[in-house]
């Protein structure tokens, strides 16, 4: 997830442990030409994190196999293509969403990747957008990144235009998986084991789940979806975060990054708008700690079941 999965909040979740595997921010393919491998902290991992997979914001094959190389030296678990994300400014470079809907230059791409890394190769899509050949065009990518030997998909079952309203359509996974005749990795909404029970019948055709903003709200999750029992202090998590925000980042950078996670983990708390407001408008980094801890002082109550509504 852009601006949450960086380094420094792979180190918070490999410090509670419990996933499968971790997905980096989607990452510029050309960004990876210039960046320092063992400083940035887009694309540097530390061994405690486990399987990290790369996911990867591509356009084109330019230099993409330059790219590839370089990025070898980090020993990627898996490389993610990104043909989902909905935002303007990425579908403006031709990228996520955008690339999904382009079979030719997606193919492309795909087809390059394949052959310069022998690992795991997985593509994130959305259903695309919500014309009346949805489906068919749907199919239609599915059998393509089946030939082009991707290994599994990813899918957000929204359209492109949804963006995070609307529910996710996990009832689609068992025909989707039947006709990629690929492994599927559930994604949207999943909001944690009591969702995956209430939602077993439509799940039960993925092979994976990944999540999202639950993870950036609690980022004990995987952990305590292990260990039901686990006792979380949430203040203690969120100052560790900002410490490892700051240890990888310089000062604006990793204020924009507290500023972001934040967002998220205020809602926990019953009162959370206004940890959220205090950090939000914080000049520097040192006032967001300080607004944090007393808020933290006041002993908040936490949310019995606290939504992600609107974010
Ligand atoms: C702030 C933010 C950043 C995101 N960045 C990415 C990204 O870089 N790559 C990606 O594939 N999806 C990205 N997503 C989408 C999520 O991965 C996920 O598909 C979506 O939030 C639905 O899943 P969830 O309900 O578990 O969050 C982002 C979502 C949010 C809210």
């Amino acid at each position: 997830m852009a601006g949450i999965t960086h380094s420094a909040f792979r180190r918070l979740l490999a410090d509670f442990g419990g996933y499968g595997a971790l997905f980096t921010e989607m990452l510029s393919a050309k960004m990876i030409l210039q960046e320092d491998l063992s400083r940035s902290p887009w694309l540097k991992r530390r061994p405690q994190e486990g399987r990290v997979i790369y996911q990867l914001l591509v356009v084109d094959t330019d230099r993409l196999p330059a790219i590839l190389e370089r990025l070898a030296a980090l020993a990627p678990d898996g490389l993610d293509l990104n043909g989902a994300c909905p935002a303007p400014t990425i579908k403006q470079q031709r990228g996520g969403a955008d690339l999904f809907e382009d079979a030719d230059r997606l193919r492309d791409i795909v087809r390059v990747l394949r052959r310069h890394f022998a690992g795991p190769l997985t593509v994130k899509i959305r259903l695309g957008r919500q014309t009346p050949r949805w489906r068919a065009r749907l199919g239609e990518r599915l059998r393509l990144l089946a030939d082009e030997g991707v290994d599994a998909l990813t899918i957000h079952p929204r359209f492109a235009e949804d963006k995070l309203k609307r529910s996710a359509r996990h009832g689609l996974y068992a025909e989707l998986a039947a006709e990629a005749r690929l492994p599927i990795i559930a994604n949207g909404d999943i909001m944690g084991p009591d969702y995956v029970r209430e939602h077993a019948a439509s799940l039960a055709s993925a092979a994976g789940l990944m999540i999202g903003r639950l993870a950036a709200m609690q980022p004990w999750i995987f952990a305590q979806w292990r260990q039901p029992t686990m006792v979380v202090q949430p203040d203690a998590v969120w100052r560790r975060l900002y410490d490892y925000i700051v240890e990888d980042f310089a000062a604006p950078q990793a204020l924009a990054r507290v500023k972001i996670f934040t967002a998220y983990f205020a809602r926990n708390f019953l009162f959370g708008h206004t940890l959220f407001k205090t950090v939000q408008v914080a000049p520097d980094l040192a006032a967001a700690r300080t607004r944090a801890d007393a808020f933290f002082a006041t002993a908040p109550a936490r949310c019995r079941s606290p939504s992600l509504e609107g974010i």
